[in-house]
């Protein structure tokens, strides 16, 4: 072979395994990993009838509607990352839910100024407009290839002909028991108001009903005429604000994804109003030129845990919704800001984030979401996370609708300086106004390097950001899909100052070694997390597909 022919094979070699040439090539393997597998079926059962990613994201978001109700559903709404493979396209679906018209930023507030508990949780106020079917409408239309009708159709039969209980859905049905069961949401889930056994069939024919005027309608069959007088009647019964004007106005928004870079890898995660991008690029840029596989565990858990909290630190002052407050994008993904961030970190020693500003108290809570991956044949990508925000949202169902409500609204800031349910400290960019959408910590991400790609995340609530944090890091330092979805965890948020963890994060002498340096450390007393991951290998051509050892899920490559 001349030198000249030898170039140019290497050059157009190169061309197809650079970042962003990935049209060139396709993984030949469709994959999926959902948290349950009959999600994932459903999502197949659309690929194998012609349909791409984007059409199987829609079969797979309605099918987790049905199987899994208590952590997303068409009373919720998601962050949907995608990328077409045919030109390298890519944007976020904004289908989080908004503010109703009504809502004000003291409504959580009793008369002396104080957050009134429960009130932005467990009652019918705690509910934004939803978006996630504005959200199915849209991906269908503007990137499907089929019908919304033939994707949904899955979920359909699967909320007719029902599905058996398992495990993490039985314990969610056990911590809700009390709320589900003082409404119609007891009914649909419950007999006789008891948790149904393990492997009892459950069905929901109303939330049939409902996908089928969404498939027939479009979004005139969620956001306008019975169904949308159904739901504006029931909530406003409950205590509610909806008005039919909320729903009619409600829209999705297409926003151009975070890119950051760390070494090789160039991540892309999801922009404001999730503070998730944000926090993984600025935490990935501060951590850099740590060069962390060569730094001891106990070193490099501090300087994650430093990168972390202040991250975390910039979320609560500066993140809200972008299309009601400035947000400082460019700067908090710069690397020079990460510069000066990284300036202040000491190796030896923990900064207190008493030293940053802002303080609160620290108490747990639950919470669910849920996310999916999905690589088709092709090499289109869907990375989704979307959320009721804690178990069943606020449990609340409206009856004849099949729709669970959300609690999103607590993730405003209530009131400035006083935590949410993740504990999360936020400000005025996250106040509540009319229209305007909760800061979010849902994190759907993918990284690639000339290596390959990962797409992850996981539910979690503030946990997300570390968990794909972790994720992304584990990638870039060669871990396979399983690994990364069961790496053991860890978790600092800036306020409470300390580091959660799962049992087997550390050893017992990696805890004193922490603490030695004036880290808190603080077991979370369970094992967190639902993370649901695809890798794919550019020179073996191998497709990966694994789901959390902590949940039900399946990662299947088809
Ligand atoms: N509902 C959890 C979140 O969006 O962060």
């Amino acid at each position: 072979m001349t030198g000249f022919r030898s170039s140019l094979i290497r050059v157009f070699a190169l061309w197809l395994f650079l970042p962003g040439a990935t049209a060139a090539i396709t993984p030949q393997h469709a994959a999926i990993a959902s948290a349950h597998p009959l999600v994932n079926a459903a999502g197949y059962e659309v690929l194998e009838a012609g349909g791409n990613a984007f059409d199987a994201a829609v079969a797979v978001s309605a099918a987790l509607a049905v199987v899994e109700p208590n952590a997303s559903g068409l009373g919720g709404g998601g962050f949907w990352l995608l990328h077409r493979a045919e030109d390298g396209f890519e944007v976020m679906v904004d289908g989080r839910e908004r503010a109703p018209l009504a809502a004000s930023a003291n409504m959580f507030l009793d008369s002396a100024g104080e957050p009134v508990p429960g009130l932005s949780r467990a009652t019918a106020l705690a509910s934004g407009i939803p978006g996630e079917p504005a959200a199915f409408v849209h991906i269908s239309r503007e990137y499907g290839r089929l019908p919304l009708a033939r994707s949904l159709a899955p979920a359909i039969r699967l909320a007719r002909q029902g599905f058996p209980m398992y495990p993490r859905l039985q314990g969610g049905l056990k911590f809700k028991q009390q709320q589900l069961a003082s409404n119609h949401a007891g009914s649909v889930f419950l007999i006789n108001g008891q948790v149904p056994e393990l492997g009892q069939v459950i069905r929901n024919p109303e939330l049939a009903d409902a996908l089928e005027l969404l498939a027939r309608h479009g979004r005139e069959g969620f956001y306008a005429g019975e169904q949308a007088k159904k739901l504006v009647d029931g909530i406003r019964e409950l205590g509610g604000i909806w008005t039919l004007q909320d729903l009619a106005d409600y829209q999705v928004v297409e926003r151009p994804p975070i890119k950051s870079r760390y070494g090789d890898v160039t991540i892309t995660g999801a922009p404001p109003p999730s503070a998730g991008g944000v926090a993984v690029a600025n935490a990935l840029n501060i951590l850099g030129p740590y060069k962390l596989p060569e730094l001891d565990s106990v070193t490099r858990t501090h300087v994650m845990v430093e990168a972390l909290r202040r991250a975390f630190r910039d979320r609560g002052q500066y993140l809200g919704d972008p299309d009601f407050v400035a947000v400082p994008v460019p700067l908090l993904t710069h690397p020079f800001y990460a510069d000066g961030q990284r300036a202040g970190i000491r190796l030896d020693k923990a900064t207190p984030s008493a030293d940053l500003p802002g303080l609160s108290p620290w108490q747990a809570k639950g919470t669910d979401t849920t996310h999916f991956s999905i690589l088709d044949a092709d090499g289109n990508r869907v990375s989704a996370t979307m959320s009721l925000n804690f178990w069943f949202g606020n449990g609340i169902m409206i009856p004849d609708t099949g729709v669970v409500l959300n609690n999103e609204m607590d993730d405003f800031s209530v009131k400035p300086g006083v935590p949410d349910g993740f504990q999360l400290v936020g400000y005025d960019a996250n106040a509540i106004a009319p229209g305007k959408r909760m800061l979010s910590s849902m994190t759907p991400t993918w990284a690639e390097s000339d290596k390959g790609l990962v797409i992850l995340g996981t539910p979690g609530g503030s946990r997300i950001i570390s968990m794909v944090l972790q994720g992304v890091l584990a990638w870039a330092e060669g871990a396979n899909a399983s690994q990364i979805a069961s790496l053991p965890r860890f978790h600092h948020q800036y306020l409470p100052d300390l580091i959660s963890y799962e049992e087997s994060a550390f050893s017992e002498a990696e805890i004193q070694a922490l603490e030695a340096m004036g880290h808190t450390l603080k077991p979370v007393g369970r094992r967190y997390g639902n993370m649901e991951v695809i890798t794919w290998d550019y020179a073996s051509g191998e497709v990966q597909a694994a789901s959390d050892s902590r949940g039900d899920g399946e990662g299947r490559v088809y």
